[in-house]
């Protein structure tokens, strides 16, 4: 496996604009209406990144809501507390999934998006989960499985080779197909399973995949091992699919709803 990903601050910039883009805006939307929130309810999100769903839950749960969130990114944990200044319900720590810093029961509700796809102690972050959440609160948990990446290319091996490479930034890019085992395992009791699709047809700044070809082929060509020349070309067969006006790319994100019973 290679290194993982570093969430330095140029890092949580890239993050920040890829995760505005209307392609995960909707997926945060299909994430808020599962989870249900209520004016008033203590909520934490774990792995917080840009704070762009900590600011959404923020206005839900208003003024006498809580909001927390952690992440072991300070630039991360930069980005979104300059998001929610002016939101006094929200307060986020420099923290890891494996060790929440927090009372037990301390939560109605708790959320991690593309976060646990890191971890590799996923017993103990679950039990971590288990621990603070209060009888009868919610967890709601989305991920990625690359396996269902479909990247046009005339290149195949070469694609293969680019997202197997890439893979190696994450713990676990299958993981939505263990999680309900998991976290059942962990005393929860899974109540829904949704797949999100993600579908761009035409190549644009304002799409999901224009940000993660960069992010894939400066990875790729660093810490995943692959020959500059091997990522460049790739990048630039992607970028002349979209200008030829053959550019395609579909990927799944998984959302589990589960319950502390
Ligand atoms: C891809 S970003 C997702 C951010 C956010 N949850 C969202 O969906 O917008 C992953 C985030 O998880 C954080 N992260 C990764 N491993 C973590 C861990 N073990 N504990 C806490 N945060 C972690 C990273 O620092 C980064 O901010």
């Amino acid at each position: 496996m290679s290194p993982g990903l570093e969430f330095d601050e140029a890092m949580a910039r890239g993050v920040e604009a890829i995760y505005r883009t209307p392609d995960v805006a909707g997926q945060r939307s299909v994430t808020l209406a599962a989870m249900a929130l209520r004016p008033g309810e203590r909520v934490l999100d774990i792995g917080i990144g840009p704070g762009l769903l900590a600011y959404d839950m923020a206005l839900i749960v208003g003024e006498k809501g809580r909001v927390e969130g952690v992440d072991k990114s300070d630039p991360m944990i930069a980005v979104a507390e300059n998001r929610c200044r002016d939101l006094a319900q929200c307060a986020f720590q420099n923290a890891d999934a494996t060790e929440l810093p927090f009372d037990d029961a301390s939560f109605d509700a708790i959320v991690s998006t593309q976060v646990y796809e890191y971890v590799a102690d996923m017993s103990r972050a679950l039990a971590e989960v288990a621990r603070v959440l209060s009888p009868g609160g919610r967890v709601f948990v989305l991920d990625t499985d690359w396996d269902t990446a479909i990247w046009h290319t005339a290149d195949v091996p070469r694609m293969r080779r680019v997202l197997d490479a890439w893979e190696g930034h994450l713990h676990d890019p299958r993981l939505p197909r263990t999680l309900g085992a998991k976290l059942e395992a962990a005393g929860l009791r899974v109540t829904r399973r949704d797949v999100i699709p993600l579908l761009n047809s035409s190549l644009h700044p304002n799409c999901y995949s224009h940000g993660m070809l960069a992010a894939i082929a400066g990875y790729v060509a660093g810490p995943g091992g692959l020959p500059q020349e091997e990522a460049d070309a790739w990048l630039a067969e992607q970028r002349a699919l979209g200008e030829s006006g053959e550019y395609f790319f579909s990927i799944n994100r998984y959302l589990f709803g589960a319950t502390r019973v």
